[in-house]
């Protein structure tokens, strides 16, 4: 896979990160539930990915490994590699891991307050990410720089939230605080796990393109989680289907939308609300994301797929190019030659 990904991506010095045969598990009384298997991706720089894929599917898991954030115990990474221009992250002992987090790779989360500190004022905090980052760095220098970046994410009268403690802010404000903390330190690699879900639709609109834009302008990787096909289809380069902590497509986003090739991306994309079609009733898959502690055999979709064959309740397909094309991978039986013997 690794050298496949290499030759897809090639110019631009090659990917930024790859991640390479990721296996996450969850050591429970309930036993060993593994959560994340075989995840093999690449990212380059200026790019987005959107990682796609119903709840619980592992979409967090996988940002929270890459920033080593996983809740240890009960997750543990038992497989794979994450390498960031080449350093396996997974190796990596705590105190240079805290090098790269932040610094080289941000994160956004879903709930602004989960990373926001209620008693310090908002420009503080930004300052003080900047600080831990460039120790050289003089504080009122690092003050100045905040001050910028409230700026830079539309505040209006950035002075005074500079001045202002997060639970002074609205909800909306509060997220703008937290991606001017992400991007102060100009990360090549930014992870918006839901970014905007807990933002009405106007401020979701303003947060995104500010995502766009810092990615347009320095060039920063970024990797957009979403329940969203229409985000993915305004921002997306790239899209990972997941299902179930496993890869089911990997693509081009124009090519996911035009040509969807696993029958769960056909699926969501069946689910999309669209315009012209008041009344009708929207289509749903059939059945649910199955519990990790009730992963069906063979391909994890096949209790749902519409086409599920013998082969497919009794093997794992592989992840393999459609039609002959590198950039675009799907594990599904239905594309190889296997198809046929399968029923
Ligand atoms: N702290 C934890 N302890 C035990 N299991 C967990 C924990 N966090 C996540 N899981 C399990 O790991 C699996 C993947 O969860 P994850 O949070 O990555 O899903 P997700 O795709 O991000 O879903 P959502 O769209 O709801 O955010 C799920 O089965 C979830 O129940
Ligand atoms: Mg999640």
């Amino acid at each position: 896979m690794a050298s496949d990904t290499q030759d897809r991506q090639g110019g631009q010095g090659g990917p930024l990160l790859e991640v390479d045969g990721l296996c996450v598990t969850l050591f429970t009384d309930a036993g060993e539930l593994r959560c994340i298997q075989d995840l093999s991706f690449s990212m380059r720089r200026g790019e987005t990915l959107a990682v796609v894929g119903e709840s619980g599917c592992g979409k967090s898991m996988t940002a929270l490994s890459i920033m080593d954030l996983i809740p240890k115990p009960p997750a543990k990474i038992v497989g794979g590699r994450i390498l960031f221009e080449g350093t396996d992250l997974v190796q990596l002992p705590d105190d240079r891991m805290r090098d790269y987090r932040g610094n080289e790779i941000s994160m956004i989360f879903q709930e602004p307050m989960t990373s926001l500190n209620p008693v310090m004022l908002c420009g503080k905090q930004i300052a003080e990410g900047l600080l831990v980052h460039n120790p050289d760095m003089a504080k009122a220098e690092a003050d100045a720089k905040a001050l910028d970046m409230i700026r830079f994410v539309g505040i209006p009268a950035p002075e005074k939230v500079f001045k202002s403690y997060p639970f002074e802010l609205s909800g909306g404000m509060r997220q703008r605080i937290m991606i001017a903390m992400a991007l102060a330190c100009e990360p090549a690699m930014l992870i918006c796990d839901e970014p905007t879900t807990a933002l009405d639709v106007t401020i979701q609109a303003q947060v995104l393109q500010l995502i766009d834009r810092m990615r347009q302008e320095t060039g920063t990787a970024v990797m957009l989680i979403t329940h969203d096909m229409g985000v993915v289809s305004e921002m997306a380069d790239w899209v990972l289907v997941m299902y179930a902590g496993r890869q089911v497509e990997y693509t081009r986003a124009s090519e996911l939308f035009a040509h969807p090739a696993h029958p769960y991306a056909q699926g969501l994309i069946d689910s999309i609300p669209s315009m012209d079609a008041s009344g009708e009733r929207l289509y749903a898959i059939p059945g649910n994301v199955p519990m990790l502690n009730e992963l069906p055999s063979g391909c994890l979709f096949n209790p749902r797929c519409p086409y599920a064959r013998d082969i497919c309740r009794r093997e794992v397909p592989g992840f393999t190019p459609v039609d002959g094309d590198e950039g675009h991978r799907v594990a599904c039986w239905k594309y190889t030659d296997r198809w046929e013997e399968g029923r």
